[in-house]
Order: structure tokens, then C-alpha cells, then sequence
């Protein structure tokens, strides 16, 4: 055994002793630099290493370590043991690795309505949020609804009483941003949303991103490019969309926006049952008879609206079949992702 070793090994053992030796808190210190500190005995013996022959440097580099592990752990034992007793001492092992706390992170859905407004920040839209416990005039009135009109049960909705109730699209902020702003505007509105709803791919509450763009001269062109740009962004730089009429009381002329399967690429499959589309979004040209209700000229302006379910963007992205899977809590789903 090297003279080195030798020293290193009775350094050790004079430090332990030392550190069961000391009364009092001082007497630990001055063990502490003696044996530990940037000065001390250890800190020395590390410099020695560099004279060694080449082939003993391992074993004595990992000595010192060692009697580094142990003289640290011996010397919080001793400081542990003038400070609640030699019994709670012994009790712990301070050489035993600590426990990490367990990490949080965000809920999928938090982060797909993020990802989804920072897409639509980048081409030009501020995000804007509003009340869920709505009037029905917000959520239906000013955006064209008739009343007693068949089109307010699609919404299928849920009354709190006092004449509110909780929206069923995020599309009341439409006619709230229209009210406090001058054209132009181009807003977003993450959020949560309301219906009478619940099987595999509803849930009585979700959550929907609405898009608005208010402007000099905008067509549907500008609503499929934005679309366009934002599914490229969102799944994949091939996305494909296409753009099918439907109708909607605020918008005229309305479309539905269909994706390219995710599963197929467009061949048909179980998933989007053999039609080679899954359906993504509600859209169309703002319905000027909005325009009426917030002091717009129609004749100065034209604008393009969406609304786009998260909770369904976030199942075809990911893949899930099951919409309750999101609002079950289960930590051992959700840090999958
Ligand atoms: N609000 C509609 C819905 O929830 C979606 C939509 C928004 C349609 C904006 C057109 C324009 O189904």
C-alpha cells in the first residue's frame, strides 16, 4: 500500500473520532475545517494525488473520496445529534440519497389551448378571454339566433336561472370584443364551454378556442389560409383540410373544416370511417347581421370567425379514444405526455 493510502486512511479514521469526540458546536466546526475545509487535511491529501506514479492515482483518488462521503455524513450525524439528541441520530442514515419531490406539470388540455393561441399569435390574433356564465343574449341574441328558433337546441344548453346560463361556445366573445373595439380585430378566446352532453367524445364541459377577424376586405380565402397555417403548425407541416358548407345562425356562408385523417393520411380507416376526414371545426364569414348589434359598418368591414373544441383537437393529436380519459385524474394517463 502506498504511503499515501496509509495517510489517507488514518486521516479517516482521526476525523471520525473527532467528530464523535466534539461536545459542542464549536468543537464540530474546528473538525469541520480541520478535516473538510478548503484548507483542511482531505483538501491536501487531494493535491498529493497529482505526485503519485500514474497507476496509483486511481485507488487513492477514490480513498480520499471516500473519506470525504464519510467524514461529511459523520460530521451532520454529530451536528444532528447535539441538536436533537444522539436517538433521532441514530435514526437516520445521512448518507442515504434524499427523496425528489414529486414534479407537477401541466394538464394536456392547458397545454394544447397554449400551443394552439401561440400558433394563432404568431399569424397576428391577441388572445382575449371572457365570462362562462353567460346572458342569452351573448349566446345566442346579437349572434342571430331567432328566438324559439330550432337552432338553440343544437346548443343543447344548460340554464344556472336568473336569466344566465353557461355558454355553449366561446362565440359570445365575439359580439363582446366587437362591442369594446374598433376594427380592425383579430382575436382569439381560449376557453371553457358548456352543453347537455356526455359520451366517449363529449363531456358536459370542454373547452373551445374562438377565432375572429374583423378587417378591411377579408374573405374566405383568409379564413382557409389562416386554417391552413394553423393545422400545418399544429400537426404536420402536410395537413391537408378541406372546407364543406354548413350552416351556423352568426356566420353566412358557413363551413365545417375537416382535417386529413391523422391515423390514414386521407385513405380511410376505422378512425375517420373510411372517409379520409375527421371534422375539426365550425367556421365561416361573420353574418353582417351581427354587425347591426355592435355599431359595424358592413359596408366598411367583412371578417372571418372558428371555433375550434380543444378537447378534440388534443384527442386527435395525441390519439385517445376517450375523452373522459382527460378528466379523470389519472396521473398514470397524464404523464404520458
Ligand atoms: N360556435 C360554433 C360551435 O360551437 C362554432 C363556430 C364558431 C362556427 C365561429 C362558426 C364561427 O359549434
Amino acid at each position: 500500500m502506498s504511503e499515501l493510502l496509509t495517510a489517507i486512511e488514518k486521516t479517516a479514521r482521526e476525523g471520525l473520532e473527532a467528530a464523535a469526540q466534539a461536545g459542542d458546536a464549536a468543537a464540530l466546526e474546528r473538525m469541520r475545517v480541520e478535516y473538510l475545509g478548503a484548507k483542511g487535511r482531505l483538501t491536501e491529501l487531494s493535491r498529493a494525488l497529482g505526485a503519485l506514479p500514474k497507476d496509483q492515482r486511481p485507488a487513492a483518488g477514490q480513498a480520499v473520496n471516500r473519506a470525504k462521503t464519510e467524514l461529511t455524513a459523520a460530521h451532520a450525524k454529530a451536528l444532528l445529534a447535539l441538536d436533537r439528541g444522539p436517538d433521532v441520530a441514530d435514526l437516520l442514515d445521512v448518507t442515504l440519497p434524499g427523496r425528489r419531490p414529486a414534479r407537477g406539470r401541466r394538464h394536456l388540455i392547458s397545454r394544447t389551448m397554449s400551443e394552439i393561441c401561440r400558433i394563432f399569435g404568431q399569424l397576428g390574433f391577441t388572445v382575449v378571454e371572457g365570462p362562462e356564465v353567460e346572458t342569452d343574449y351573448y349566446n345566442f341574441e346579437a349572434l342571430n339566433f331567432p328566438a324559439d328558433h330550432p337552432s338553440r337546441d343544437m346548443q343543447e344548453t344548460l340554464f344556472v336561472g336568473d336569466g344566465l346560463l353557461l355558454r355553449t361556445h366561446t362565440s359570445p366573445m365575439q359580439i363582446r370584443t366587437m362591442e369594446k373595439t374598433r376594427p380592425p380585430v383579430w382575436v382569439v378566446v381560449p376557453g371553457k364551454t358548456y352543453r347537455r352532453d356526455d359520451d366517449v367524445t363529449h363531456s358536459p364541459m370542454f373547452h373551445q378556442v374562438e377565432g375572429l377577424a374583423v378587417d378591411k376586405g377579408l374573405t374566405m380565402a383568409d379564413l382557409k389560409g389562416v386554417l391552413t397555417a394553423f393545422a400545418a403548425a399544429f400537426f404536420s407541416p402536410e395537413t391537408k383540410i378541406r372546407l364543406r358548407p354548413s350552416f351556423f345562425p352568426f356566420t353566412e356562408p358557413s363551413a365545417e373544416v375537416d382535417i386529413a385523417c391523422v391515423l390514414c393520411g386521407g385513405r380511410g380507416c376505422r378512425l375517420c370511417k373510411g372517409s379520409g376526414w375527421l371534422e375539426l371545426l365550425g367556421s365561416g364569414m361573420v353574418d353582417p347581421a351581427l354587425y347591426g348589434f355592435v355599431g359595424y359598418d358592413p359596408d366598411e368591414v367583412s371578417g372571418f370567425a372558428f371555433g375550434l373544441g380543444v378537447d378534440r383537437a388534443a384527442m386527435l393529436k395525441y390519439g385517445l379514444s376517450n375523452i373522459r380519459h382527460l378528466y379523470e385524474g389519472d396521473l398514470r394517463f397524464l404523464t404520458q405526455f
